[in-house]
């Protein structure tokens, strides 16, 4: 039986677009629950949390202690985790690996990158009824060098047999990541699933990025991030005046000792 909310997200392809941002942890995915249809817990804490130069380290271990932080402030939002590099290398292990992530952290979905050969894998999965998101384009733990994908003819066409793939193996949704703007309006007419865009035009049936980026506290901001607020200043300019205030005991006051 599919899981309530992810029919609901399903549904609303073609009726409104889809909101989606990443959380590592429970203070912002309390506020990102308020607004968003689904929260991931990516691998991209690879690089903003743990400030690894790419997401191939990350452990199915640190995967599951952030998803279950991620979990406990969401009450509404669907709630998927990147299964890392390694963890769905054949079906057993894939299998194994998602049952466990979603027992220990009861979030809704697991998420894995698409090679163009995995497809058995996500089939595998969704047979034992574990709901997959697909992802395709720029698929941070098998390219090394990152590329917009669907420019070429020859690229096009394999893109849009790689969505189609992933749709037919039993995935609800699909991120493109970085896929031109052409191939994901057409990916996106021809599949039934909602596809999600990062830096992929506004033709995807939802949009997702990373919330330390657009909250201006990553350092990372390439073409297809909007800073919607710079809380870097935001942060500094506060840690300032405690630090003040502490130099000159001006801070604790009296009403803040026991
Ligand atoms: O790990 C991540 O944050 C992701 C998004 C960029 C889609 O996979």
């Amino acid at each position: 039986m599919m899981n309530q909310k992810i029919k609901k997200f399903i549904k609303k392809k073609n009726k409104t677009k889809l909101v989606c941002l990443t959380a590592y942890s429970k203070n912002i995915s309390v506020i990102l629950d308020k607004f968003c249809d689904l929260i991931l817990v990516g691998d991209s804490l690879a690089n903003v949390v743990y400030g690894m130069k790419n997401t191939h380290n990350i452990t199915l271990e640190i995967m599951k202690n952030h998803a279950r932080s991620v979990k406990l402030g969401v009450k509404k939002s669907l709630i998927v985790v990147d299964m890392p590099k390694g963890s769905y290398t054949n079906s057993t292990i894939a299998i194994k690996n998602a049952k466990y992530l979603i027992k220990e952290t009861k979030c809704d979905a697991i998420k894995i990158e698409s090679n163009n050969k995995n497809f058995h894998i996500i089939k595998s999965l969704t047979n034992k009824r574990i709901p997959v998101m697909g992802h395709i384009g720029f698929t941070p733990q098998f390219k090394k060098k990152f590329k917009i994908s669907g420019k070429k003819e020859s690229d096009k066409k394999k893109l849009i047999n790689e969505a189609k793939n992933i749709e037919k193996a039993g995935a609800f949704s699909i991120v493109l990541e970085c896929v031109s703007e052409k191939v994901a309006r057409e990916i996106t007419k021809i599949l039934k699933i909602p596809t999600i865009g990062i830096g992929s035009s506004k033709y995807c049936d939802g949009q997702i990025l990373v919330t330390d980026d657009i909250l201006g506290l990553s350092g990372f901001y390439p073409k297809f991030v909007k800073k919607y607020v710079e809380l870097d200043k935001i942060v500094s300019k506060a840690v300032n005046k405690y630090k003040n205030e502490v130099k000159r005991v001006s801070f604790p006051k009296k009403n803040n000792s026991f």
